[in-house]
Formats: structure tokens, sequence, C-alpha cells
């Protein structure tokens, strides 16, 4: 696997530093996976390798998609047993729902295709040579515009009863010049609360903080601030207003 020119540099780096099990796949193994759920007709390269999830390029037909694949493996410096099938679907069930919420709520992220064990199909975001950059990897040609969209786009998130627990130039795409969110793995529903419920909208409103100073951080390279606080109270009223209806 070390030689697997399939593989991005980053995961190359914690194959070389004995942070990932060989437990993992090869790149044919998982594009013949995904082709035989009918996820896709074509598997191309990995596009990025998280914690828990690779994203696959690929087509469906003529059309562009990708596909996030949530491993069956840990990696090797947190220890622990091998994750079962079983939990990694769940984990992929749950991002996939809450993108649906956010997709048919009108916020900014890629739309939802199918869902199959541990992987989903959606919508790929980029133009036809090139993968939408990261926020973080980005330059930005009116960042101002930029965060604008990106603390309404939050906002949205929250009317469509999801808050992203895990904001950060890494899970926000630039297409198009706009902000794009990614990476629901960790969202928390805030419509449907269960109990008690200020337990799940206080953890929504922590997760928000940490991820609004994240970027406050991010956008100081361009002179830009904003206030974490006022995007609460925004985001607190939106999710009110969903309750009272
Ligand atoms: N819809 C998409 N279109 C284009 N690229 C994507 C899309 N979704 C994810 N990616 C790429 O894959 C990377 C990893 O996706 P992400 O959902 O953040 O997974 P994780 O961080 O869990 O690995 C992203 O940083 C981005 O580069
Ligand atoms: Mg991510």
């Amino acid at each position: 696997m070390p030689n697997d020119g399939y593989l991005d540099e980053s995961v190359h780096w914690k194959v070389r530093n004995g942070l990932l099990g060989f437990a993992e796949p090869t790149h044919g193994e998982v594009a013949d996976a995904i082709l035989e759920a009918g996820l896709a007709t074509e598997v191309g390269q990995r596009l990025g390798s998280g914690k828990e999830a690779d994203v696959y390029l690929g087509r469906d037909g003529r059309r562009r998609i990708v596909v996030k694949v949530y491993r069956q493996y840990r990696t090797s410096h947190r220890g622990g047993r091998r994750i079962q099938m079983e939990s990694m679907g769940q984990r992929a069930s749950r991002e996939f729902e809450l993108l649906g919420y956010a997709w048919q709520g009108g916020a900014r992220v890629p739309e939802p295709g199918t869902r199959v064990e541990n992987m989903f199909s959606m919508q790929y975001l980029g133009a036809p040579d090139r993968a939408a950059p990261r926020l973080q990897q980005a330059r930005l040609d009116d960042p101002a515009a930029f965060l604008r969209d990106t603390l309404a786009g939050i906002e949205g998130l929250a009317e469509a009863g999801v808050v992203h627990s895990d904001l950060s130039p890494f899970n926000i795409l630039v297409h198009e010049e706009r902000p794009w969110f990614i990476d629901l793995a960790a969202g928390i529903r805030v419509d449907r609360l269960g109990s008690p419920p200020w337990v799940r909208l206080h953890e929504a409103f922590r997760a928000l903080q940490a991820g609004g100073a994240t970027l406050v951080r991010y956008f100081r390279r361009y002179g830009l601030e904003f206030d974490t606080e006022e995007l609460l109270r925004r985001v607190r009223t939106k999710i009110e207003l969903y309750r009272l209806e």
C-alpha cells in the first residue's frame, strides 16, 4: 500500500509515521465496493482522507459525483478495536440524513445522492478539471463578501435545522466564489429536540462557538473581524423561530 499511487500525500505521511493501520482496503477494493453498491459507474482518485472517512471522485453516467466512504478501521495511534461495519453504516447514515435536511432546507451543501451501508454519494463541487478548494487553501477575490456569505450560510443551516459542529476552513469549500458546507458528520439536529432539549442545544452552541472562533482566526488573514456572539444570537433566533412553527 505505501506505493499506491492513488493515495494522496496526507495518507502517505500517516502510513510512514505509523498513524494508519494496514487493515485499510486498497483503492481497487473500495472502487469495487462503490461500483457493486451501484453508487457510481466509475471511480476515480481519492480527494481527501480524514479521521474516519475517505472521499472519492466518481461518475454516475455522465455526471460527476463524489462518494464518501466511512472506513472500517481505526487509526492506530488511538488504539482500540476496529469499528464494525454496522457502526460505520450508522455514521454514514447519520451524515447522509443531516445532509438531506440541510439540502432540503435550502442550505448550500452538496445535494445528497444515495446511501448504501457505510458509503454515500453526493453532488461534486468544483470545475470539470479541479475539485473545489477548501477555504483553507483558497485565495479569495472578495473576502468580505465571502465572510458575509459564510455567516449567512451558517444561519441558513440552522434554519434548515442543522448546526454544523465542525466548522473550519477545511470543511468549507469555495465553489463559484461561494461557501459550500461539507462534512456534516458530527452535525447536530436542532429542530427535533430530544430530552432534555437544552443539553443538545447547549452542545450545539458550544460547537458553534468553537467553529466561530476558528473562522474568526481564519478571516484575520484578510484583516476581517466578526463577532461570534452575534452569530450565536442570530442562530439562536433562527432555531427558536423554527421551534415555534
Ligand atoms: N461534494 C464534494 N465535492 C468536492 N470535493 C469534496 C466534496 N466533499 C468532500 N470533498 C473533498 O473531500 C475532503 C474530505 O471530505 P470531508 O467530508 O471533509 O471528510 P473528512 O474530513 O471526514 O475526511 C474535503 O476536504 C474536500 O476536499
Ligand atoms: Mg472534513
